[in-house]
C-alpha cells in the first residue's frame, strides 16, 4: 500500500521503516522543510518520499497520524481525506500520566471530529514505540496483540493487514468509542514502563477466541 505518515518521530518512523521493509511505499507528509524528524528519517531510509501534507494524503491509500495529540487541533482542520483510512496512533496524555481528555471521551473521537471525511481507526497506540520498532517475541508461540477500534469495516481490514505485516495479531475491539479504553491501556503500559521500571519490550497477547 501507499502510506502517508503525518509525524515521523519515534512512532511514525518505527512503523514506516518496518512497513517499507514489507514492501509498502512510505510518503512522509510534512509542510515543514526544517523538520528534524523528517531529516533523520530520510537519512536512515532514503526510499521514503516527502510531500506536502495534503499531497501525501491525496497520493496515499492509508494515512497514519503520529504527532503530539495537541498538534491534531492545528494540523487536521482543512485537510481533505476523501473517505480514506486515518490510523490514529496519538494518545491524549495529561498531567501525572492521566487521560488528557479527563476520560470523558477518546482522543480518537476528537480526531474523527477534526477529520470528518476520514475513516478513523485507533491502532499502534497501546505500547511504546520500542514494540513497533521490534515486535518479535521468538520465545513465545503467540503473537503480540494489536488492539484496534473503528467504525468502518473496510478501514479496519486495511489496518489489520498493516498490523499483520508488522508482526502483530490484530484484535478488533469494536467501534471507535472503544478507543477510550485502549487509551487507558496505553496509560497502564506507560505507567508500568516509563514510571514503574518494567521493560519496554513487553506487550499484551490474546489467548483464546
Ligand atoms: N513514544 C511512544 O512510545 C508512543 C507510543 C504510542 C503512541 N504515541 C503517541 O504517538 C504520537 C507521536 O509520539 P512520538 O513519540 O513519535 O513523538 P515524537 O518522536 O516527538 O515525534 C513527533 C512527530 O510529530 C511532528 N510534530 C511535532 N509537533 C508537530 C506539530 N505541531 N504539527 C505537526 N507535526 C508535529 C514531529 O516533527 P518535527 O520533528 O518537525 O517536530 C515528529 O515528526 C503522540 O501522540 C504519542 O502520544 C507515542
Amino acid at each position: 500500500m501507499k502510506l502517508a505518515f503525518i509525524g515521523i518521530g519515534n512512532v511514525g518512523f518505527a512503523i514506516a521503516r518496518n512497513l517499507e521493509k514489507k514492501g509498502h511505499e512510505v510518503i512522509v507528509a510534512s509542510d515543514n522543510p526544517a523538520s528534524e524528524s523528517v531529516r533523520k528519517a530520510l537519512e536512515s531510509c532514503p526510499g521514503f518520499k516527502v510531500q506536502s501534507v495534503q499531497a501525501a494524503i491525496d497520493a496515499a491509500d492509508v494515512v497514519l497520524l503520529a504527532i503530539p495529540f495537541k498538534a491534531n487541533e492545528t494540523t487536521l482542520p482543512g485537510l481533505h481525506f476523501h473517505g480514506k483510512t486515518l490510523v490514529d496512533c496519538t494518545n491524549p496524555v495529561g498531567p501525572g500520566i492521566s487521560h488528557g481528555l479527563n476520560s470523558e471521551r477518546s482522543g480518537s473521537e476528537r480526531v474523527q471530529e477534526l477529520a470528518p471525511d476520514a475513516h478513523v481507526v485507533k491502532a499502534f497506540s497501546i505500547y511504546g514505540f520500542e514494540n513497533f520498532a521490534d515486535s518479535a517475541f521468538p520465545a513465545y508461540s503467540v503473537l503480540p496483540a494489536m488492539l484496534i477500534a473503528g467504525n468502518d469495516a473496510t478501514a479496519k481490514q486495511q489496518v489489520t493487514a498493516l498490523a499483520t505485516d508488522l508482526g502483530f495479531e490484530a484484535v478488533d475491539t469494536g467501534a471507535l468509542s472503544q478507543a477510550l479504553h485502549l487509551e487507558h491501556m496505553t496509560l497502564l503500559w506507560v505507567k508500568m514502563v516509563r514510571a514503574g521500571g518494567h521493560s519496554p519490550h513487553f506487550v499484551w497477547a490474546k489467548l483464546g477466541k
